[in-house]
């Protein structure tokens, strides 16, 4: 079968990452990059064209499809070129800075008739696929808490991620994915109402603090933090901190780590009346919630998942051949974005915001 031809507009830190991973992909033939800074195509791998622009990208008849990984405030412009071009698109997230300009791009891609999609691979990230794998299996019971945190030591907001003007800020960044998996965990559950605190910690500009709180229809209150300004002394190869906590009635998962690691604990049955007892602390003495009867306490590994970022452009193949549904839809993308309004509105006025 023909390979699909890919061209990427963009050779920057994703760009590369692209070429790494589409070089030599089952199915795929990548064919080379356009940069609007010409001094970024130095290093394109022998084989693959330098173009000179991105109009010529576009318009290579050789090329089928345009995958955007050039600064967020270039989505609008470069999905719409694109599509008039009739090249089917993936493009980076965010997918838009704003929900009208995400209506534009719908709309010259659905006149032109290509087919568009945006690279959420962190769908497939080991630590989500695992507390997924663990909210899914219901071995929790009636889950009631979900958190996903992600801390970053020391400060990591550089280039144009610290102007606004270019699409910058770590909800654009990060809180995209983080916001993605939440509701992708919970297909089909409205959510009801979004609490945001948004800070800017040390950047002027941008965000680089966030804590949110999402409560759904179903009961459960997921929340997402993101901090980019831990300060750690010994940070060495642990420049990120990453942690799931699912809490049902009858068990609680602990994912630590984006290889995670963890365990479940978990309950035969709901643990009522568990008599307390007094428990000295330097503090003085208190009364704790008692041990639960031998027995009833259980300790679980992890599920193992079978998952990685490959997964993503192994769906875009099979949708070429028609073989499957995109696992990534634009009206997914529109809710993150709608989402990330609530969360900004939130942030600007201390108060929840209803959303559906
Ligand atoms: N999916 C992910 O996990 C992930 C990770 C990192 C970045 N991204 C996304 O990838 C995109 C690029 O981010 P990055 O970190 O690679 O940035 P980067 O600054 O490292 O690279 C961007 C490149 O695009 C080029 N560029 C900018 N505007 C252009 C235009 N109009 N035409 C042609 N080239 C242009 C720049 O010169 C630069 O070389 C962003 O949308 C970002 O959100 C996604």
């Amino acid at each position: 079968m023909e390979p699909i031809k890919i061209g990427i507009i963009g050779h920057g830190f994703m760009g590369h990452e692209h070429e790494k991973m589409l070089s030599d992909f089952p199915g795929i033939r990548l064919m080379g990059f356009s940069d609007r800074d010409p001094s970024q195509l130095a290093d394109v791998r022998p084989g693959l064209k330098q173009y000179q622009s991105n109009e010529e990208l576009i318009n290579d008849p050789e090329v089928d499809v345009v995958l955007i990984a050039a600064n967020n405030n270039q989505h609008r412009d470069l999905v719409v070129q694109a599509a008039r071009a009739g090249k089917d698109i993936i493009c980076e997230k965010p997918v838009a800075m704003r929900l009208q300009q995400l209506d534009e791009m719908e709309a010259v891609c659905r006149e032109n008739n290509v087919r568009f999609t945006v690279h959420h691979q962190r769908r497939f990230d080991p630590d989500f696929r695992t507390a997924k794998a663990v909210y899914d299996s219901g071995t929790l019971g009636d889950v009631y808490t979900i958190k996903s945190s992600l801390y970053g030591f020391n400060g990591n907001m550089h280039d144009w991620h610290v102007f606004i003007s270019e699409g910058g800020g770590m909800l654009y960044d990060w809180g995209v994915h983080l916001l993605d998996q939440i509701l992708w965990m919970l297909p089909g559950v409205k959510l009801k109402t979004v609490y945001a605190d948004i800070r800017n910690v040390i950047n002027f500009e941008v965000d680089d603090y966030f804590k949110i709180l999402m409560r759904f229809e179903n009961g459960i209150t997921a929340e997402v933090e993101l901090g980019t300004y831990y300060l750690a002394d010994k940070v060495q190869d642990k420049w990120f901190e990453r942690h799931w906590f699912v809490g049902g009635n009858k068990g609680t998962a602990y994912v630590d780590g984006f290889e995670p690691v963890g365990k479940i604990v978990r309950t035969s049955h709901l643990l009522e009346n568990v008599s307390g007892q007094r428990t000295m602390t330097a503090a003085g003495p208190t009364r704790s919630f008692g041990p639960a009867p031998d027995g009833t306490i259980l300790t679980e590994s992890l599920p193992a998942v079978d998952t990685c970022h490959e997964n993503y452009f192994a769906n875009y193949v099979r949708v070429w051949h028609g073989q499957e549904e995109f696992l990534v839809k634009i009206q997914e993308t529109r809710r993150v974005l709608r989402l990330m309004d609530a969360v900004r509105e939130s942030g600007r006025t201390g108060k929840s915001v209803d959303f559906e």
